[in-house]
């Protein structure tokens, strides 16, 4: 059975099967019907989407509907999206010949949705292909816009019900076990009720700071360090803390312990908090603080990795140096990377020396066998860089380096460089085969690297209690 059956036949029996009949179509106006019917009950049940994809398999007269994804960041299936092309390839991974797909594309409140159709291994789908509906052009259209406008009134118990059913029904490749929310003072492990106020700071004008650490064989990596950090860019952001720093550890690690996740890693926020959806904090009740425990993320796999000198601007260095919740550079450099088939963008400073990436520091092996780092004065101090320093003096002591250094480094340097590595707790250690168009060092990866990636690894598994807190699991 193909990656694609299976994935239709779990939508079938969880999403699609608990909005509607068993979606059996015959004729084009009833594929658009069903599928609309499908987009108007995912619009109503979940939240709104921006496109949906429906994919379609032929039986003889008969053909299923079934949505096979939503406009979902971090989706696999909506990177395919993003791509051109992507749809076919998406056809190839099927590898079936009786598989149709339709892009549904609908916001909230629209009066329009347009089926388009895709072809099917390189020839239009026979059913598929006569459906091509928008609101100038259909009547249809019109009626099916009137029925997504009727937004129901929900009870308080259909609400739960629903946010119940919505975190059920969607494909995330993150399990969520445990939040803690200072704005109901406790920990639930209920992902439908991990959710924070509207009118939190954080979520209108992005007042608000976050950190993570990594949780590994029962043990928080580095909280101290990041807490550190987080409790600095709070400062930076001028949110007062509701508790100490010793009650927001506490708080930290019994999150973890409620979570039982021995394998995975935390997130945290700091926020100006709940109270109106003004401009000014003055109005905020008090500042809010959030985690969550997501269970063993895998960190992205990718051999060979090339980065993109990123054309989105940098922060400047006030914001830089502080990680607030405004990642939207961030994202977009990260974006443009990818879109170029790299792993991740490359900022350089204003003064065009190396910065950093998207979410993680850099670092290069120079002929002279030297470790090099950007400054931190205009960049987020990463705690993993700083520990890679720490324990990359070993290899000084093996003779492997001759020093490890903290200094401006020219965009030529880098490229010319033996060894260039991304580092970072979401990736730890990574060699860089590629910066834009040049091959770094001999386009393998690096010993060094991999000997940092060991020694980082170690210090995970078996390092000093300065970096490693044990957590109480009840
Ligand atoms: C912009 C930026 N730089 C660097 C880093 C690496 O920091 P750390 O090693 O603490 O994860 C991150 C990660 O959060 C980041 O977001």
């Amino acid at each position: 059975m193909t990656i694609m059956k299976c994935l239709i036949e779990r939508l079938l029996t969880r999403s699609t099967a608990a909005f509607l009949p068993r979606p059996i179509f015959s004729s084009k106006t009833d594929l658009l019907w069903k599928a609309n019917d499908l987009v108007s009950a995912r619009s109503h049940f979940c939240q709104p989407l921006k496109h949906s994809v429906i994919g379609v398999e032929e039986h003889g007269n008969h053909s299923h509907v079934a949505s096979l994804a939503s406009s979902r960041p971090c989706s696999w299936f909506h990177h395919f999206m993003r791509q051109e092309g992507s749809l076919h390839k998406l056809l190839n991974v099927s590898g079936g010949k009786n598989w149709g797909f339709a892009i549904l594309c609908h916001g909230f409140g629209m009066s329009s949705s347009a089926v388009q159709p895709v072809s099917v291994n390189g020839r239009p789908s026979t059913k598929v292909s006569a459906v091509k509906v928008s609101a100038d052009e259909s009547a249809e259209s019109k009626a099916v816009g009137a029925h997504i406008s009727n937004v129901p009134r929900l009870s308080r118990a259909e609400v739960m019900e629903r946010l119940k059913l919505s975190q059920e029904t969607h494909t995330r490749n993150q399990n969520y076990l445990a939040m803690y929310s200072s704005v109901i003072g406790g920990i639930t492990a209920d992902p439908e009720l991990m959710v924070i106020p509207m009118d939190d700071h954080m979520v209108h004008r992005g007042h608000g700071v976050f950190d993570t650490a990594a949780i590994m064989d029962g043990y928080l990596y580095e909280l101290d360090q990041h807490l550190n950090r987080f409790l600095r860019s709070a400062s930076m952001a001028k949110i007062n803390p509701p508790f100490d720093r010793a009650t927001i550890r506490n708080i930290l690690i019994q999150t973890v312990g409620a979570s039982n996740c021995k394998e995975g890693s935390l997130r945290y926020w700091l926020s100006a908090g709940p109270g109106n959806f003004l401009l000014s904090p003055t109005g905020c009740r008090c500042p809010s603080l959030y985690a969550i425990v997501i269970e063993g993320q895998a960190p992205r796999e990718q051999i060979g990795i090339k980065v993109i000198t990123s054309s989105i601007p940098i922060k400047s260095p006030q914001f830089a140096v502080m990680k607030s919740v405004n990642y939207l550079p961030n994202v977009l450099s990260m974006m443009e990377a990818e879109e170029k088939g790299g792993f991740t963008g490359i900022w350089l400073d204003y003064e065009s020396y190396v910065a950093e990436g998207t979410n993680m520091n850099v670092g290069f092996v120079t002929a002279e066998k030297e470790l090099l780092m950007p400054h931190f004065d205009k960049i987020l101090s990463g705690c993993t860089a700083k520990r890679v320093s720490v324990l990359a003096e070993k290899l000084v002591r093996e003779g492997i380096l001759t020093g490890v250094r903290f200094r401006n480094v020219t965009v030529e340097e880098g490229k010319r460089a033996n060894e260039m590595m991304l580092i970072g707790s979401g990736i730890l250690v990574k060699s860089v085969l590629q910066w834009d168009d040049q091959v770094i060092g001999d386009g393998k990866e690096g010993p060094v690297a991999r000997a940092l990636l060991h020694l980082i690894l170690e210090d995970m598994k078996a390092g000093p209690a300065s970096v490693r807190v044990r957590v109480p699991y009840y």
